[in-house]
């Protein structure tokens, strides 16, 4: 079965979900305005962006113990381009955070004014594979899910939700000169969370007290999020009960990619991707043991 036909619409070169968004709401969003205030995290699906929200919440709200506390992440970081609480957008207080998959050719025209922040979130392309195809067991019924060569070669082709993953890091970091951004990975925020921490704070202009920045990073870690039922998704798992004990936060670390990709696979992969990602910037590592 084609699942890009069930449940996906493609919009100027981009894949939709058909449930929650519209071609039209799509095309207003370049017409949407920017505060300068306004805070966003780009990420391409399984990058490590319920994280980052989690992370960015924590140091505008929580670390302040503001009253927030019992909101979910998609409340307190919502997405753009699936506004899923039907939240007033334009009239909400700053500062607004948000969290986008659009790809660079789609974002809101304000945002390359360069005065609000994009926090751009990269992780390696074969853990992001191997997490979209487990994430995809929250989604749909057992039925549903591709085997794995087949999203595999879905995902080499671009055939996903938002679009091809070299093409996504690509577009946005070849345009970086137009925004007001910071690049970070996934496997650096991983390997040093305080230190990842402390450069998005830095980014966002925000100095936080040491022991403020300790709540932070002691509730940012994977182990603590996965209890956090703010922080966890876990409302994905009741939403849509596809299957017993599949979770959104499921291995939260570096390398998961060895226990999905076949050794053939993995060079199907290489043979693909790894000469066009010389081009870009990014440190990648592949495995947990590796030095960032
Ligand atoms: P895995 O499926 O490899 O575990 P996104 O939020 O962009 O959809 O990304 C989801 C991925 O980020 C999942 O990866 C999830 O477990 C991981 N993740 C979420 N919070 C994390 C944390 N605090 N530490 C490490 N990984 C985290």
């Amino acid at each position: 079965m084609d699942l890009s036909k069930e449940f996906l619409f493609k919009h100027k070169g981009a894949y939709f979900r058909s449930d929650l968004t519209t071609a039209e709401y799509i095309d207003s969003l370049e017409d949407f305005e920017i505060r300068d205030s306004d805070v966003f995290v780009v990420t391409y699906p399984k990058s490590g962006t319920a994280w980052t929200q989690n992370i960015l919440s924590l140091i505008y709200h929580e670390g302040h113990r503001d009253g927030t506390e019992n909101m979910v992440t998609k409340i307190r970081v919502p997405w753009l381009e699936y506004n899923l609480d039907k939240m007033d957008y334009v009239n909400r207080p700053s500062p607004r955070l948000f969290s986008t998959h659009l790809p660079y050719h789609l974002i809101p025209r304000d945002l390359k004014s360069k005065r609000a922040k994009v926090i751009y979130v990269a992780r390696n392309p074969k853990d992001v594979m191997v997490s979209y195809f487990h994430f995809f067991k929250l989604i749909y019924t057992t039925e549903q899910i591709p085997e794995f060569n087949v999203f595999l070669e879905r995902f080499l082709a671009g055939a996903v939700l938002p679009c091809s993953w070299l093409d996504y890091v690509g577009d946005w970091y070849n345009h970086r000169d137009e925004f007001n951004i910071l690049f970070i990975t996934y496997e650096e925020m991983k390997k040093d969370l305080r230190g990842s921490v402390l450069k998005i704070c830095k980014f966002l202009g925000k100095q936080l007290d040491e022991k403020v920045l300790d709540t932070v990073v002691e509730m940012a870690t994977f182990e603590n999020m996965k209890t956090d039922c703010r922080a966890n998704y876990v409302q994905m798992e009741h939403d849509q009960p596809k299957q017993d004990n599949v979770h959104f936060l499921r291995k939260g670390t570096i390398g998961d990619w060895k226990n999905t990709l076949t050794v053939a696979q993995s060079e199907k992969f290489d043979n693909a991707f790894k000469e066009k990602m010389k081009d870009l910037p990014f440190r990648f590592i592949w495995d947990i043991n590796e030095d960032i």
